[in-house]
């Protein structure tokens, strides 16, 4: 519209400023930051609205934009990422890309385009990515589409709709490293189809149903992705019935597909419920998580790495079955217990993560965990501290992270972690000024009333007066500072446990884990004392707890009277015997 030269009235002001505001669309739309990053995202925007020219970044997604026009984009030829995800993309006009020699990432997935055409990528030499899952093409090839794209190393591609696929539809593409494929309703594929020029190193096939409804078809999917160089990952895909995976059945006249050139398989989270001998046993890395498996039953002589997190797994795999297993993660199944001579099967395993399963604490798991745990720990670098973040596997050649029921890996990590350290230290003599305190009391939760308003005062106001270190215990994982506790106990001349009925009956487990690797907790040990806030019958404390009753044969511990008239006496025999020797 043309403004003539004559001073403005009101009104014309007005709509002159709108008209102003709208040519600079972006201030309101879109969020330009420093980088040169237009975040234009989620704005029900129905047109590519106008940013800077000298836009490095534009993110248009979740919006309604229909079509992308000749020179919508045209002004952008320093873009290197845009991203139109969820828009209702149908039209883009052959050109719309032309001025984009920059582009390095470009996302169309989840529109509604029903043909592709290489003549919108002519322009992307320099496109790395380019996804375009989720629209309603229904075919790929037999025309090369991708050609232009020289340096593409990440595609993304196919959709409930896609149906056929031709050969020749990859051609050009040397050098993708990264690829994922839908196509949950394919119903042709010609051989060869997705067989890039060169091995591609990560492949994600999301095929669904396709393994029960065309196991043949499937089949030919795999063989071509299928490289010894590949990371093959099986997504939503439902592997449960037992009759029709194809990829499964290992009965006789019928063969099994897994290709056997396969080293490097993830089948996570596909509702595995059972294992079959059709795996192929050339697999080094094997990712089983996420799954409904219970039993383990299938030899694997070349795998290195298994993954079995989340199944249902009541005991360990067979070391026999895994000759050269190095790692094994098993964490959140229903693993009750493991021994030595389990692990000792496992010839060459370095690492194990058991965290987050039910093991019961009879008195020979934790007797194993405590005389065992050390011979499993080797440090590979002495010098360098250990710490508990990633990459601790690195760093760690061997460890074998064991918890009780509900505990948390971490937790035992830095137990682990301050039980080095302390075992590491010069063996130094307590000497008397190293003993602050006169005791450690050690109390959960369930009993921190009586410690904190009955005991504390009572002690601390003493004559002379206790000095005692608190440790409030809580239960709640990785909340603990093992290395406290190692440093309070060395501080401190006793250790004072609080038990009360309840907490015996139910925690005594954590507690013994917690403590095992003190002798306080040995049956000889008198460094310790235990106060029991109510009468607790030895009968009553469940079997598996055999460390506590030895205890309590063997030690004189001291009750909690519940008659008033009693108590001046408990806590004279207390105070006698936290009261250290005089000589
Ligand atoms: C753009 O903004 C949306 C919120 O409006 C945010 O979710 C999205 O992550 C942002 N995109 C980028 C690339 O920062
Ligand atoms: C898509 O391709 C089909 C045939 O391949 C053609 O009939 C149709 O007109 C095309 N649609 C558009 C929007 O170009
Ligand atoms: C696909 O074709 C190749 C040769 O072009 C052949 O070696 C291979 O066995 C075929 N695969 C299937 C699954 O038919
Ligand atoms: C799976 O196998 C069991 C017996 O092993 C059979 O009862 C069941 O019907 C099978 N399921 C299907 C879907 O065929
Ligand atoms: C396997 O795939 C799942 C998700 O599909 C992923 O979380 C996991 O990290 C993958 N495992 C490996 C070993 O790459
Ligand atoms: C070790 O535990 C397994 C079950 O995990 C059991 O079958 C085996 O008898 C145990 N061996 C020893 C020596 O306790
Ligand atoms: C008792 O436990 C303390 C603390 O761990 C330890 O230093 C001491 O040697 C133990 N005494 C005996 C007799 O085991």
């Amino acid at each position: 519209m043309a403004v003539r030269m004559r001073p403005l009235g009101a009104k014309e002001t007005i709509i002159v400023f709108i008209l102003i505001f709208q040519s600079f669309d972006y201030c309101r739309t879109c969020h330009c930051d420093l980088q040169y990053f237009c975040n234009c995202s989620s704005n029900h925007l129905q047109h590519v609205p106008k940013v800077p020219a000298n836009a490095l970044g534009l993110d248009l997604s979740f919006n309604q934009i229909e079509s992308i026009d000749m020179n919508d984009l045209s002004p952008y030829s320093e873009l290197k990422t845009l991203n139109f995800h969820k828009n209702k993309l149908k039209f883009i006009h052959k050109e719309a890309f032309k001025s984009q020699h920059k582009l390095e990432v470009l996302d169309l997935s989840f529109n509604n385009l029903k043909n592709l055409s290489s003549s919108w990528f002519h322009q992307l030499k320099s496109l790395q990515q380019l996804n375009l899952v989720g629209n309603p093409y229904t075919t790929l090839g037999p025309a090369p589409i991708f050609q232009p794209l020289l340096n593409l190393r990440t595609l993304r591609f196919g959709s409930p709709s896609l149906r056929e696929v031709y050969k020749n539809g990859l051609d050009s593409l040397a050098y993708l490293d990264e690829m994922t494929f839908v196509g949950s309703n394919l119903r042709s594929y010609e051989n060869g189809s997705l067989k890039a020029a060169r091995p591609i190193g990560l492949v994600s096939l999301s095929l669904q149903s396709l393994f029960q409804n065309d196991p043949e078809l499937v089949s030919k999917v795999l063989q071509d992705v299928s490289h010894p160089e590949t990371l093959l990952t099986i997504k939503n895909a439902e592997l449960r019935t037992n009759t029709s995976t194809e990829a499964f059945k290992a009965t006789r006249e019928e063969k099994c597909s897994w290709p056997a050139s396969l080293r490097f398989l993830n089948l996570s989270s596909t509702k595995i419920r059972k294992m079959t001998p059709c795996l192929p046993s050339s697999l080094t890395a094997l990712d089983l998580s996420e799954n409904d498996l219970t039993v383990f039953n299938q030899r694997f002589p070349q795998l290195i790495t298994l993954t079995l997190t989340g199944n249902r797994f009541m005991t360990l795999p067979h070391g026999e079955l895994l000759p050269r297993l190095q790692t094994l993660l098993i964490q959140r199944n229903a693993l009750r217990m493991f021994n030595r001579s389990d692990l000792k099967r496992f010839k060459t395993l370095q690492y194990l993560e058991a965290g987050d399963n039910n093991f019961v604490c009879s008195c020979e798991f934790v007797s194993f965990f405590k005389q065992d745990v050390d011979l499993f720990i080797t440090l590979r670098d002495g010098r360098r501290n250990y710490v508990c973040n990633t990459p601790f596997i690195l760093r760690v050649l061997g460890l074998i992270v064991v918890t009780c029921h509900k505990l948390h890996v971490i937790w035992y990590l830095q137990m682990t972690k301050a039980w080095i350290q302390a075992k590491r230290k010069p063996a130094v003599g307590r000497l008397a000024e190293e003993l602050r305190y006169d005791a450690f009391v050690s109390y959960s939760q369930h009993d921190a009333e009586w410690v904190e308003e009955i005991l504390v005062p009572e002690l601390e106001s003493a004559q002379p007066p206790f000095a005692l270190c608190l440790h409030k215990r809580d239960f709640q994982p990785g909340r603990w500072i093992v290395d406290n506790i190692i440093d309070s106990i060395e501080k401190s001349h006793r250790t004072l446990f609080v038990l009360s009925e309840h907490f015996v009956t139910s925690e005594w487990c954590r507690y013994e884990l917690d403590f095992s690797h003190f002798r306080i907790v040995d049956e000889h040990n008198d460094s310790a004392v235990l106060v029991l806030l109510e009468p607790i019958k030895k009968e009553t404390i469940p079997k598996r707890f055999c460390k506590l009753r030895k205890i309590m044969n063997s030690r004189t511990y001291l009750e909690w009277p519940e008659e008033e008239e009693k108590r001046s006496e408990f806590w004279s025999n207390l105070r006698a015997v936290l009261q250290r020797d005089e000589c």
